[in-house]
This record gives structure tokens, sequence and C-alpha cells, in this order.
């Protein structure tokens, strides 16, 4: 092995609390040595939703032992990496305070680099951790808090393409299954109950279908569903199940819309790229077994290579974190200085305008 980076990175944006050791050789490949992860999903399941006040206490609690604990399985002390890559935003400021902080005096006491990373910019470059994807690729982000269909140019280049104007596709989940009673999450939640359903029973609308803009809408969705229940109430457990199946036939028929059209333009505009090109997912989302059938059908008709990372690097974790951050120092980024902020709102593509309702939540991504 040649010379390589090790990278210390802490994630505190949303509910999770989080604190990976990863390492980038030479040659691009990049390892994760530990990677520890602390859901706070008990904390606000009563609540239906992520309390932010909640949320900040306990990445205090729980962020200094996590962070020994990834050290410790790594078997090195803190002196030992070269850098500390922090989640600098968009997200929760409270959870963002605590993971920034704690970054900084760590860099400080060790005198080493800090990265201020941005969250978004860690879901967009996992798949060349976990598959080693060559630029340029298309992400698309589907979770609590995001939407979003991201060309990846390369390292601090990226085209927001897509993005919802009001709520996020993990979002309607929850908020379908909280209408129909069903736990939180509601994403897995509705998975389960439409595998008994008849997915023909309601025709939902599909938002924004056949426009050419390349944005989401799942606001009007949600409503119909609620229409749905409320005309058929009181609903018995076949018809949660038909509401669900319906629900996520609907959101399927969309998503092959809005990224079909996504995978055309990406071709237009990248007639001659040397490998397949990839189309990447990331987000809770993404653990819908449909909508990945989805994904790989229009993958598999438009010539392209479909990346979905294991799961538990497509949700919240801090080995995204540290990778964002070593693959701003391979590519020649300046570290940040320590008078850096923490930023609720950040998105990845400054030039794109900000839409209706756009991370309104500001909470999850
Ligand atoms: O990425 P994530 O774990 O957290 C953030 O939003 O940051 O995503 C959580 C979201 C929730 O809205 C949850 O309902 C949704 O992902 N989700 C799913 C599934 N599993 C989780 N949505 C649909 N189907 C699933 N199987
Ligand atoms: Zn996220």
């Amino acid at each position: 092995m040649g010379s390589f980076l090790r990278i210390l990175g802490i994630e505190t944006s949303c509910d999770e609390t989080a604190a990976a050791i990863v390492t980038r050789e030479e040659n691009g490949r990049g390892e994760i040595i530990a990677d520890v992860v602390l859901s706070q999903l008990e904390e606000h399941s009563a609540y239906g939703g992520v309390v932010p006040e909640i949320a900040a206490r306990a990445h205090v609690e729980a962020l200094d032992t996590l962070i020994e604990e990834a050290l410790a399985r790594a078997g090195i002390g803190l002196r030992e990496v070269d850098a500390i890559a922090a989640t600098s935003g968009p997200g929760l400021i409270g959870g963002l305070l605590v993971g920034l902080m704690t970054g900084k005096a760590l860099a400080r006491v060790a005198g080493k680099p800090l990265y201020a990373v941005n969250h978004l910019e860690g879901h967009a470059l996992t798949a060349r951790l976990t598959d080693g994807i060559a630029f340029p690729y298309l992400m698309l982000l589907v979770s609590g808090g995001h939407t979003q269909l991201i060309l990846v140019r390369g390292v601090g280049h990226y085209e927001r393409w897509g993005s919802t104007i009001d709520d996020a596709l993990g979002e309607a989940f929850d908020k379908t299954a909280k209408l129909l009673g069903l736990p939180y999450p509601g994403g897995p939640a509705v998975e389960k109950a439409a595998l008994n359903g008849n997915a023909r029973r309601f025709d939902f609308p599909r938002p924004l279908v056949g426009e050419t803009r390349l944005d989401f809408s799942f606001s009007g969705l949600k409503t119909a569903v609620r229409q749905a229940a409320q005309e058929i109430a009181p609903v018995s457990d076949g018809d949660i199940a038909d509401i669900c199946a319906s629900f996520q036939r609907a959101v399927a028929r969309t998503l092959d819309d809005r990224v079909g059209r996504g995978l055309a333009r990406f071709k237009s505009e990248f007639p001659n790229l040397a490998d397949m090109p990839a189309l990447v997912v990331a987000g809770g989302v993404a653990a819908n077994q449909e909508l990945r059938r989805t994904l790989q059908a229009l993958c598999d008709k438009y010539g392209f290579r479909f990346v979905a990372p294991p799961l538990q690097l497509c949700t919240d974790n801090a080995a995204m974190i540290a990778w964002a951050g070593l693959e701003r120092m391979a590519a020649g980024f300046d570290p940040d200085t320590l008078d850096i902020q923490p930023r609720s709102r950040w998105p990845l593509d400054a030039t794109a305008e900000a839409l209706i309702g756009y991370g309104k939540r500001g909470a999850k991504a």
C-alpha cells in the first residue's frame, strides 16, 4: 500500500449521532475502518417526527463516547488521523452546532486540519467509496428531508437538475403512514402493508408527470390519500393495504417518469463516456424494494448502471462525511478555518434557485 490518508468523520445533522474512521489510498480506493451510528429513533417515535431540541441534547450526550468508540475500533488515537471532517449543514442547527463545535475542538487540540462537510455532498460521493465509480454520474437522493436529482460532475461540482417543490418523498411516506394509523417511520410500514394490497384500487395522482422540468411534487398525492381514506372510513386492514399499494404505485410511476427524463438528459449531455453511466441512489427511501425495481428497470432501459450502496451507507452515517472530507483533501481543497459556522440551509448547487417549499422542514437530508 502506498501513502494513504486517514480521517475522523462526525455526523449530527438530524437524528443519527455518528462517528467513523475512513482511509483513502492514493489510487482513490477508500476503506471504512470504523463506523459507529446511534439512532435516536426511539426518542422521537412518540412524536411522529424528529424533535430538534431532543435531537440536539441526544447528540451532546452521545457524541464523545461514539468518537472514542470509533477510534478504539480503529485501534488508533486522535493524533493518528490526518484530518477531521464534521457535517456543517444542511440540517437541524442544534445538532450541527454540537458536531461542528466538537470537530473544531478536536482539530484544535490535536493540531489537525478541519473539513466542514456538506451533508448532501456526503450522500453524493458515497458511491465512489463503495463502488469506485467515476465522474460524472447522476444521483437520486430520496430521504425524509430531501428529494433531489443531482448531476455529480466532480468533487465540489454539483448541478441540481430536479428537486421537490413541496414534501420530500420520505415525508410523503411518513405522512401517509400517520394518517392511516401506521407507525413511524412510515416508509417501512407502508411498504409492508402494500405487500398485501391491490395497487389498482385507487388511481392516485402522479404530480408533474409528463413535464419537461425534472422537479418532484408529493403533497397532492398525500392529500389524495387522505381523501380516499376519509371517503371509505372506517378503513379496514384490507383498505389500508390497498391504499398503501396504490400510493406506492403512484410514487413508482412518478419516479419512472421524472428519473427517466433525467437519464435521457444525462445521455444527451454526455454521449461519449468511456464507461457505462451510473445512476446512484441514496437516502432512507432507497430501502424500498418496489422503488428499487422501478429504478433498476429504468437503468436497464436507458443503459445505466444502477448503484445502490448498502443501506447503512444510504441512510445517515459518518463514513460518508469522512469520505467527503477525504475526497476534498485529495482534490486539493483547503481545510476550513475554525471560525466556520454551521448552516441549516446549504444547497449543494449554489446556483440553483430555491424552489417553493424546498428544504422547508430543514431537518433531514
Ligand atoms: O435517510 P433517512 O434514514 O433519514 C433522513 O431523512 O435523513 O430517511 C428516512 C426516511 C423516512 O422518511 C422513512 O420513512 C423513509 O426514509 N424510509 C422508507 C423506507 N425505509 C425508510 N420509505 C419507503 N420505503 C421504505 N422501505
Ligand atoms: Zn441524509
